[in-house]
């Protein structure tokens, strides 16, 4: 009898740290391959899972970002871990924006689904798979990067928010409208359980304030991120 419970404990624990693992912490302290294996497994279901606010993704990222790329209306956008191309699509939208993006990320299945909702944008949209810890670009490429959801699923947030920092353009004198980084963090119970993956506000504006940033924003978005807005100057 007591080995039966002791197989049932057994059995219940295994099944719990699978569940934290895979579940609840998507892969991310298991590798970078296995958390864009995950995400190719979701991928067609992904758009439905999330039931995105076209309103809300225009009033808040969407609009936003054109805003502040004004001056840069033909500006090229770097969207990091762009899933099934929210970025983009909320961008084309806006009548000031006439510019290019990039929609990075390492899952294919999920670059297959943005290529498709993005088909009336083909001629604006390119699609790279690389991971977000190196990107695949010179310092200061892009006006605006966007990185929207994921830090918290990359091997390391710190490096992936450096990187996201490193490839943009600085604001100056020619282009005052450069320089702008859109991410989030994530917040909520579930960050007990992401430990290493995300920061308390003040760490996270500490850190960022590390950095040639100014206009740091951090606030309340949706239910389980805050989103951070910042841009990059060529000297603080
Ligand atoms: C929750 S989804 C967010 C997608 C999109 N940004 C959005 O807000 O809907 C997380 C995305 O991060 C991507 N991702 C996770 N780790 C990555 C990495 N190391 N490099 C590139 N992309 C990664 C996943 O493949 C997935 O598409």
């Amino acid at each position: 009898m007591g080995w039966i419970i002791v197989v049932l404990v057994l059995v219940l624990l295994i099944g719990l740290l699978l569940y934290w693992q895979l579940i609840l912490a998507e892969g991310t302290y298991l590798g970078a391959p296995l958390v864009a294996l995950l995400y190719d497994w979701t991928a067609e279901r992904y758009n439905k899972i999330k039931e995105f606010d076209k309103k809300l993704e225009d009033l808040t990222l969407g609009k936003p970002l054109a805003n502040r790329l004004y001056r840069r209306p033909e500006g090229m956008v770097l969207d990091i871990a762009t899933g099934t191309g929210r970025v983009p699509l909320t961008l084309f939208d806006q009548p000031g924006y006439r510019g290019q993006v990039i929609g990075l990320d390492r899952a294919s299945k999920m670059l297959h689904v943005a290529q498709r909702e993005t088909a009336g944008y083909q001629d604006r949209i390119t699609f790279i798979q690389a991971d977000a810890m190196a990107l695949p670009f010179a310092n200061a490429s892009f006006p605006a990067v966007a990185c929207l959801e994921a830090l918290e699923f990359f091997p390391d947030p710190q490096k992936g928010l450096a990187e996201m920092i490193r490839v943009l353009q600085p604001a100056s004198a020619t282009h005052p409208d450069s320089g702008w980084l859109l991410t989030t963090n994530r917040v909520g119970w579930e960050t007990y359980l992401l430990p290493g993956k995300t920061w308390r506000r003040e760490e996270l504006a500490k850190i960022l304030n590390n950095y040639p940033l100014r206009h740091i924003d951090i606030r309340p978005w949706e239910d389980i991120y805050n989103l951070v807005w910042a841009q990059k100057v060529e000297f603080i």
